[in-house]
């Protein structure tokens, strides 16, 4: 079966917003898609590897002309790749060069909290570095790390401050997947941006309560890409890096591609679309096989209706790639007994956006669940079904299993592990939920204008047999 439409509610489309601005290919000279180098380790043993992460000022050439003042990690944008193998230890020496704090959130990554996992209570101050361990701990899977201070994410993220993560295993090793970094297997990370005079950003010019957006699509920060194809698939591990775009994507002659794996890693089986939508923060990696394109052809993706980025084709050497139906097993373990159903309700929009009719409060705890215990959240969007918009659900500390939306079966790429799912208006999506690290962790809308504005949460993950205090900041400590 092949999925040709996509499975969002369409009057939820952002092309509905008042404040919807619609991309425009822009009128410059195609460039080569940047692939960000891979950071390499400092130190590595047999069972532990040593990174060091700078966030640090840069400029970027993104348009002719001025060059535009950036934010990265390890780079002038965005920032390398960070590839974990499972089961290593990591130490990550965090450093901040920029002129004011920031955090290292590992979005998707199974890792305590709050302060290894980095959300808004783990600040790197001017100057300062901070060092964090952990052993990684989940399968294969496209995560990322982005900026996380609260209430300045978006604007963190949208300076540049967010890159690729990539975790192995020895499972996904086996399948017969593209996995040769930089050739036939690629970070896509999707974003916009408005560029002012002279090249500049300007985060606050462009502020939206809903989300910024801007008119020129950049993927891992090239405008205009086009990438040169010389195998004849080519894996591309989707990001939605944006602050609020939602992506509409399909190529040029309807072509066909599978997705192989979820924010949280491979899927049980392979899915086959030639539509497929993506909202802020989820992740998909996708098989695209060029065997009916000859050299000198050129395939496009487009989000709606708008070309984003061009594949051209060179030789290859032809080969089939015979996908398993089955890829891996994703564990689904039992509800534990006589636990209570999470709600959270994801209301309103512009400033109004609430989670459970609160603002966050980043010293209060609004939920707990024990470790270990296998629990069910239940989340709503009370928008309006016609004039409300789709939130994209995500929480900190766990990669969860969907089990329905209102009532009924997930969407056909949501049978694998998410860490962000998007609920449309009206809509009641149940998930299943277990931890395996201590911690307090957030829970928020991932367009990131709704979580600085207040769509966020806490939760505590306990042990009642090791309780423990944690010290949370405030807006004041900041
Ligand atoms: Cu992608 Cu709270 O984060
Ligand atoms: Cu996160
Ligand atoms: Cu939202």
């Amino acid at each position: 079966k092949v999925y040709t439409d996509y499975f969002f509610d369409e009057p939820a489309f952002n092309t509905h917003d008042g404040g919807y601005i619609p991309l425009v290919r822009p009128d410059v000279a195609e460039n080569k898609l940047n692939v960000p180098e891979i950071l390499e380790p400092d130190k590595e043993t047999d069972t532990d590897m040593y990174y060091t992460v700078v966030a640090q000022e840069g400029e970027t050439q993104f348009l002719p002309g001025k060059k535009t003042k950036t934010w990265g990690y390890n780079a002038n944008y965005l920032g390398k790749s960070i590839v974990f193998k499972n089961g290593k230890h990591i130490h990550v020496t965090l450093k901040n060069e920029l002129p004011e704090l920031t955090t290292f959130h590992w979005h998707g990554l199974n890792v305590p909290g709050p302060i290894t996992d980095g959300g808004c209570h783990a600040p790197v101050y001017p100057g300062e570095s901070s060092e964090i361990e952990f052993t990684c701990d989940q399968p294969a899977a496209t995560l990322w790390l982005h900026a996380h201070p609260c209430p300045s994410t978006a604007e963190h993220v949208w300076k540049g401050l967010a890159t690729g993560v990539i975790v192995k295993d020895d499972v996904e090793a086996k399948l017969p997947l593209p996995r040769n970094y930089g050739v036939d297997d690629i970070p896509v990370i999707l974003q916009d941006r408005n560029f002012h005079e002279n090249n500049q950003l300007d985060y606050l010019a462009d502020y939206d309560p809903d989300g910024v957006q801007g008119p020129t699509a950049l993927i891992n920060g090239t405008v205009n890409p086009y990438f040169d194809v010389t195998t004849q698939q080519v894996r591309l591990r989707l990001l939605d890096g944006a602050n609020r775009r939602e992506w509409r994507l399909h190529f040029s002659d309807d072509l066909e591609f599978t997705q192989v794996a979820s924010d949280g890693g491979i899927l049980p089986s392979p899915v086959h679309f030639t539509h497929l939508m993506l909202t802020c923060a989820e992740r998909a990696e996708i098989i695209v096989d060029f065997g009916k394109y000859k050299p000198g052809d050129e395939v496009t993706l487009y989000t709606d209706d708008v070309a984003i980025m061009t594949f051209k084709i060179h030789e290859f050497a032809h080969h089939d790639l015979k996908l398993p139906e089955h890829l891996v097993d994703i564990p689904d373990p039992e509800i534990t007994p006589d636990t209570p159903v999470h709600q959270v309700a994801m209301s309103g929009m512009d400033e109004m956006v609430e989670m459970n009719g609160k603002k966050f409060d980043m010293q209060r705890i609004d939920d707990r669940q024990k470790l270990g215990n296998v629990e069910v959240w239940s989340i709503i969007n009370t928008n309006d079904k016609d004039s409300g918009m789709l939130h994209p659900y995500h929480m900190h500390g766990t990669q969860f299993r969907v089990i329905s939306r209102n009532g009924h079966a997930p969407y056909p790429n949501e049978m694998g592990l998410k860490d962000t799912v998007s609920v449309n208006p009206g809509e009641v999506v149940k998930l299943k939920v277990w931890f395996t690290h201590l911690g307090v962790f957030m829970n928020h809308c991932h367009i990131i204008e709704h979580e600085d504005g207040g769509m966020m949460a806490q939760f505590e993950v306990f042990d009642p047999d090791q309780p423990k205090q944690y010290k949370l900041m405030d807006m004041d400590t900041l």
